[in-house]
């Protein structure tokens, strides 16, 4: 374990096996469609990577890069778009890939923004859950886990762009951020 780390939270086993579970539902509701597959940068990489290979049916990916923390602990509720789309979405079915929803302003401004783009659906996937985290009203259609109202990290999480390439998600030692 990282020494940064003051416990494991989430296996990279229990990853595994939650993705894999999810690869199959997905499957079966996308079935002889054709769904974009929409990756939240940076933080879904990891997630996405895995989560995309289990998916047994044809899909298109894209990502796109939207950012409200920059360095900050706290959400600065703003959502900037850092780099966007290359893909059309009207007319799609997708499917956003996140690892986490805390206050929800992301995923709130993204489905919003969807919508006003007018994809056909928007269904949310996220590997995390944070509800004790959140400022807006969204709740996503899929999530692997709930995790409860402390500072994780890995898989895709940072702290100021550290720890996302842990394979499980831990909880950050307090001395780390409190420094
Ligand atoms: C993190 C995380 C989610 C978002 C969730 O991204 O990856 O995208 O915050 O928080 P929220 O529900 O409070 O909006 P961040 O903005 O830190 O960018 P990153 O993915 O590049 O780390
Ligand atoms: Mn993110
Ligand atoms: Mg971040």
């Amino acid at each position: 374990m990282h020494e940064d780390i003051l416990e494991v939270l989430i296996s990279e086993q229990e990853i595994q096996d939650k993705i894999a579970e999810l690869g199959t539902q997905l499957t079966k509701e996308y079935e002889g469609s054709f769904p974009l597959v929409i990756g939240i940068l940076k933080g879904s990489l990891p997630f996405m990577g895995d989560l995309m290979q289990k998916i047994d049916g044809h899909l298109e990916y894209d990502v796109m890069d939207v950012s409200s923390y920059g360095s900050e602990l706290v959400t600065s509720g703003e959502v900037k778009i850092v780099k966007d789309l290359n893909t059309s979405i009207e007319g799609r079915d997708v499917i956003i890939v996140e690892d986490i929803i805390d206050s929800g302003n992301t995923l709130k401004y993204l489905t919003d923004l969807f919508k006003y783009r007018k994809a056909n659906s928007v269904k949310i996937v996220t590997l995390l859950d944070k509800p004790d985290g959140r400022q807006v009203d969204i709740y996503p259609d899929t999530a692997g886990f709930v995790v409860p109202d402390k500072f994780v990290v890995g898989y895709g999480l940072d702290y100021i762009e550290r720890y996302r390439n842990l394979p499980y998600i831990g909880v950050l030692k307090p001395e780390v951020y409190q420094k």
